[in-house]
């Protein structure tokens, strides 16, 4: 659906009810020319045939009319039903396109990481590979050294892939759990230098459905790393807090800060994704979350997820009656 053709549908929407609502009081209009021109012959003394036909005909065209009037009032709710029903179908539709804009985006990113990084040191290590040749054909004592730095160049390309790979899927979330799995990431994160990050784990630390833990660790992930990158932050305070029915994740720093309402207007023209995607993760699973940002002091990132996906939950709902025994 481009934007232009759903222009085009909420304008004939919109004509179209202003059509009916016209329609409407013109039939109103009449319905009560009717009504007084009824009372006028009434409150007459005199009686002809004549005008007890009239009078006949008159109570019928009030009664067409004013049926008139039940059926375009009928008409205004349906039209009403089709406008709620078109905006449900929008709002899916932007929200469908805004997961898919930021899913695009990942895989880009990714993309670009796997070139510049991985992709470069694999060409690399094949001309140094060819150079340990030429110098093993001509037996040339250097070839231990570059020997050296080419298990230099594989073992540390090996790190980038697995950095890479923790990233896209961190599998310690799988095995671990989700605490264990962000205190790996915040430590790798904190041995790379910039502000100390502190992480704290309250409430009953449990295992919760993976993707709940994907979400949290997605959404931990993209808001620490904004603090390290736009914040000039001195500390990072990452709080998991296991509630028994929510669970709270909070990422705060005390840096710049930044003005919400202007970025989130902004999202698509500055082609950032990482709020945008925070936010459509805690809604997919009813959560709530909050940014509170002033420029000038600091950042607080705040989720609250419920500790069942919704699904599990309505099933819990409708899940009978408690057994007695
Ligand atoms: N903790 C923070 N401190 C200061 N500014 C922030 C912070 N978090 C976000 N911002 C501001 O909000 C903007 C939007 O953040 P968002 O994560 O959506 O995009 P991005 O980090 O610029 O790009 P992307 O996440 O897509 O790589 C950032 O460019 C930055 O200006
Ligand atoms: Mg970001």
């Amino acid at each position: 659906m481009e934007r232009g053709k759903s222009a085009v549908l909420d304008d004939l929407i919109k004509q179209g009810i202003n059509s009916l609502l016209e329609a409407k009081a013109m039939a109103a209009a009449l319905l009560a020319a009717f009504a007084e021109n009824r009372a006028s012959t009434t409150t007459g003394t005199t009686t002809t045939t004549a005008t007890t036909a009239a009078t006949a005909t008159a109570s019928e065209q009030r009664r067409s009319a004013a049926a008139l009037v039940d059926k375009l009032d009928a008409a205004v709710v349906d039209f009403e039903r089709v406008i709620g029903h078109w905006e449900g179908v929008k709002e899916r539709y932007y929200v469908g396109e805004r997961i898919i804009r930021a899913q695009e985006e990942a895989w880009r990113r990714v993309a670009r990481e796997i070139h510049d990084g991985p992709a470069q040191a694999l060409a690399n290590i094949v001309l140094r590979a060819e150079i340990c040749e030429k110098l093993m054909a001509a037996g040339r004592p250097e070839i231990t050294q570059e020997m050296e730095q080419l298990k230099l160049l594989v073992k540390e390309s090996l790190r980038e892939v697995r950095r890479i790979i923790f990233n896209l899927r961190p599998m310690t979330l799988d095995d671990l759990g989700l605490a264990p799995t962000l205190t790996k990431f915040l430590d790798n994160l904190q041995e790379q230098g910039g502000p100390s990050i502190n992480f704290v784990v309250s409430g009953q630390e449990r295992q919760l459905p993976s993707t709940i833990e994907v979400a949290l660790f997605r959404i931990i992930q993209e808001a620490v790393q904004n603090a390290k990158k736009h914040a000039q932050a001195n500390r990072i305070d990452v709080h998991l807090d296991y509630g028994p029915e929510v669970i709270t994740a909070t990422v705060k720093d005390d840096g710049i800060g930044f003005n919400v309402d202007e970025v989130q207007r902004e999202g698509y023209k500055r082609q950032s994704f990482g709020l945008m995607n925070m936010r459509e993760r805690v809604e997919l699973l009813d959560g709530e979350f909050s940014i509170n940002s002033k420029e000038g002091s600091g950042t607080e990132i705040k989720v609250m997820i419920p500790a069942l996906l919704p699904a599990e939950a309505a099933e819990g709902e409708g899940g009978g009656e408690p057994s007695s025994r």
